[in-house]
C-alpha cells in the first residue's frame, strides 16, 4: 500500500499517474486480482480481507482525485505560459497600413507645404457670413450664398462652403509677410456620385510685400508641387473666375490613367482639373486692412487628389470605413 501511495506521489504527469492506476487497478492491476480472488476465500477472512481491500480502493481514488488535480492545474498554468502573447513584441506578420486615402493624402501636401516653411492654420468649421463670402469678395447676389448650396444656422451662421474663410482669419490676426496652408473639412449641399455633403480642402496664402508674391511664383510653386504629387505630369493653367482671385486659374494636369489620350477619368479630354488658385484681389486686402502688399492663393480638394493618387473610383467608398477597401492601403 505504501508503494502504491509513493507511486502516485511521483507521478510527474497524467501519462504517469494513468500507468499507476493500471497498475494497480486495470483488469489485469494487482488490487483488481486481489478483489478478483475474494470468491475463493470465506467467512472472516473475506470479510477481513474484502475490507482492507475497499479501504485501499477508497484511499487511491481519495489520492488519484487530489493527484490529478494538481496535475491539471501545474498543466495549465504552463500553457498560459506558454501561450502568453506580449503586445509590445514587434511582429513581423503585422501589415503597415498608410492610413486612411484622405489623412495620406492630407498629410502628403502637409509634407510638401511645410518644406517650404508654410505655417499650419486652423479655422472654425461654423464660420460667419462676413469671413465665408463678404471678406472674400463675394456679394450679397453671388450664386455660392443660395440656400441650395449652403447650411445655414440662424443669425448667418453657417458650415465653412470652403477653407477660404482661413485666409481672412489669418490675415486679420497676423501681419505680413504670410506663408500659410490650411487643411481641413468644408461642407455644401451635394450628394451624388462626385459630392458628399462634406469633403476636405486645403487652402494656401501667400502675402509679401508689393510685387514680391505674383503669378510667376505661383505658377512654379503649384508645378512644382503638383509633380511632387502625382510624378511627371504636364500641368495647364486654365483662366476661370473666383470672387477673391484676379486673375483666377483652374489648374489641371495630365491624366495620370491615361497619359492625356483620353480615358473615362478625364472624360477623353486627357486633362483633370485638380485645383483653383488666384492672386489675391485687392477688394479681400481692402476687407482686412492691408495695404502695400501681394499675394497668391490657392485651394484643392483632398478627396479629388486621394481618389487621383490612389486609384479610387467611387468617392463614397472614402466615407464608408469599409475594412476590405482600406485594408488595400
Ligand atoms: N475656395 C475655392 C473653392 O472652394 C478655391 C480657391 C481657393 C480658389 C483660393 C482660388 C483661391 O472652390
Amino acid at each position: 500500500m505504501d508503494m502504491m501511495q509513493q507511486r502516485i506521489l511521483d507521478s510527474k504527469n497524467m501519462a504517469e499517474l494513468e500507468m499507476v492506476r493500471i497498475e494497480f487497478f486495470g483488469k489485469k492491476g494487482s488490487v483488481t486480482q486481489k478483489f478478483n480472488a475474494l470468491k475463493d476465500l470465506e467467512g472472516e477472512e473475506k470479510k477481513q480481507v474484502a475490507k482492507e481491500l475497499n479501504l485501499l480502493k477508497a484511499t487511491f481514488e481519495k489520492m488519484f482525485a487530489q493527484k490529478k488535480e494538481e496535475l491539471e492545474n501545474i498543466a495549465l498554468k504552463e500553457a498560459l505560459l506558454a501561450e502568453k502573447i506580449d503586445v509590445s513584441l514587434f511582429s513581423n506578420s503585422t501589415k503597415r497600413s498608410v492610413g486612411h486615402p484622405i489623412n495620406y493624402t492630407k498629410d502628403r501636401i502637409i509634407e510638401y507645404f511645410r518644406n517650404l516653411d508654410f505655417d499650419l492654420c486652423v479655422g472654425p468649421l461654423v464660420e460667419d457670413d462676413f469671413h465665408n463670402f463678404q471678406a472674400l469678395n463675394l456679394p450679397e447676389y453671388h450664386p455660392a450664398r443660395d440656400m441650395q448650396d449652403t447650411f445655414y444656422f440662424k443669425d448667418s451662421m453657417l458650415l465653412r462652403t470652403h477653407t477660404s474663410p482661413v485666409q481672412i482669419r489669418t490675415m486679420l490676426s497676423q501681419k505680413p509677410p504670410i506663408k500659410m496652408i490650411c487643411p481641413g473639412p468644408t461642407f455644401r449641399r451635394d450628394y451624388d456620385l462626385t459630392h458628399t455633403p462634406m469633403f476636405h480642402q486645403v487652402e494656401g496664402l501667400v502675402v509679401d510685400h508689393k510685387d514680391k508674391a505674383n503669378f510667376a511664383n505661383l505658377k512654379y510653386t503649384l508645378e512644382d508641387f503638383l509633380k511632387y504629387l502625382f510624378g511627371d505630369v504636364k500641368v495647364r493653367f486654365r483662366s476661370s473666375f473666383f470672387p477673391f482671385t484676379e486673375p483666377s486659374a483652374e489648374v489641371d494636369i495630365s491624366c495620370n490613367f491615361c497619359g492625356g489620350s483620353g480615358c473615362r477619368v478625364c472624360s477623353h479630354t486627357g486633362w483633370l482639373e485638380v485645383l483653383g488658385c488666384g492672386v489675391v484681389d485687392s477688394h479681400v486686402f481692402e476687407s482686412v486692412g492691408y495695404e502695400g502688399v501681394s499675394g497668391y492663393a490657392f485651394g484643392m480638394g483632398i478627396e479629388r487628389l486621394a481618389m487621383l493618387t490612389c486609384g479610387v473610383n467611387d468617392l463614397r467608398s472614402f466615407f464608408e470605413t469599409d475594412l476590405r477597401v482600406l485594408e488595400q492601403f
